[in-house]
């Protein structure tokens, strides 16, 4: 095995406990965050992974649709790890004589949550997102929003903006303490967690691949296509999932701070109950309190997994985030440092059912 820079001066995943760890954790989730990636348009998130990547794998590259492959040689059986790079965001469809621009979702959004969000384009144009007459409104609909990029006309407007273009939600990280709020979080936060085991696991047990899909939002599309060249024997997401901890929640048995959740089913994978295992064994071993995922709804990458080629027995490790798919999702540090020490001493394993 080729050596890899950089691993000697890593430190274990106990040290996340120290305050300056956590602060490089939340400094790293911020700075994923706050980059523009809404789906089919992930190209700056590829830039800084790839960048963050240098010196942490064997193998490098990048697939067909953009999907980045890091590689981490070892003896065992072919894993593949996936974290989602891109985001929900808004399309333009049309753009009216007084430069107020329609749109389209962009992956799961919900019309009565966007009233008053910013969004932004990728070349950084800014706009507001506004309602008609809202009190005559008992069933919101996309059709009845707008953006309002502070333009007084259509030539005004098409100077900044075209049809087709999309945009993200638009908010600074806000470092609360012990739980950060962002725009992104769903999955910036797995794929900082991926950057974080491929630098704190020190001799992968596994042929393990490190992916970073595109378009998960609309359906899974660069886990389909990675995990066909990969043709993995385990496939396991580190993706955001629900909780029910709030006001009035549905019941579901998931709150912030209560450790990772592995995944036992959602609306496209029933989690192979062998991956399952492993998956509590590694955090009985790690020392992680964990939470089980069950939801009526819902996927992630590993529903594309599992269902490659001739089957992957896969899993899923969430991360528990308040109001996701919304400008401002919210998570807790602990649950993320869980998350990575559980996969750290998952990999440090040969893996078999
Ligand atoms: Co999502
Ligand atoms: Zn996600």
């Amino acid at each position: 095995m080729k050596s890899v820079k950089g691993l000697e001066e890593s430190k274990g995943p106990k040290d996340l406990k120290t305050s300056k760890d956590l602060k490089d954790l939340k400094d790293l989730i911020g700075e994923l965050a706050g980059i523009q990636g809404p789906s089919g348009s992930e190209e700056q998130v590829r830039a800084a992974i790839l960048e963050k990547l240098e010196g942490l794998a064997d193998e490098v590259k990048v697939d067909a649709l953009g999907n980045v492959i890091a590689v981490r040689h070892g003896k065992g059986p072919k894993v593949m790890l996936s974290a989602h790079m891109d985001e929900i965001g808004v399309i333009v469809t049309h753009i009216d004589e007084k430069g107020f621009l329609r749109f389209a979702p962009v992956g799961g959004l919900n019309p009565h949550r966007l009233p008053g969000a910013r969004v932004a384009f990728l070349n950084g144009a800014i706009g507001v997102i506004g309602v008609e007459k809202l009190e005559e409104i008992k069933e919101l609909k996309f059709a009845r929003l707008y953006i309002d990029i502070g333009v007084t006309d259509k030539a005004g407007a098409e100077a900044k903006v075209k049809i087709g273009d999309t945009a993200v939600m638009w908010r600074p990280m806000e470092d609360l303490g012990q739980r950060v709020v962002a725009k992104a979080l769903d999955d910036r936060i797995g794929c900082a967690i991926l950057l974080e085991v491929l630098r704190l696991l020190k001799k992968p047990m596994n042929e393990t691949y490190f992916v970073f899909t595109v378009e998960e939002e609309l359906g899974r599309r660069g886990a389909s296509t990675s995990a066909f060249g990969i043709d993995p024997g385990y496939g396991i997401a580190v993706d955001a999932t629900i909780t029910g901890d709030t006001p009035e929640a549905p019941k579901v048995a998931l709150a912030l701070g209560k450790g990772p959740a592995i995944k036992v089913k959602d609306s496209s994978l029933i989690s192979h109950p062998g991956v399952r295992k492993l998956l509590i064994a590694a955090a009985e071993e790690a020392g992680v309190p964990y939470q089980l995922e069950v939801l009526d709804f819902g996927g992630n990458d590993a529903g594309a997994i599992h269902l490659t080629r001739a089957g992957v027995p896969s899993g899923t490790v969430s991360i528990p985030i308040r109001y996701v798919h919304t400008p401002s999702e919210m998570a807790d540090l602990d649950d993320v440092a869980g998350a990575i020490k559980l996969l750290v001493a998952l990999l440090e394993k040969p893996l078999a059912i």
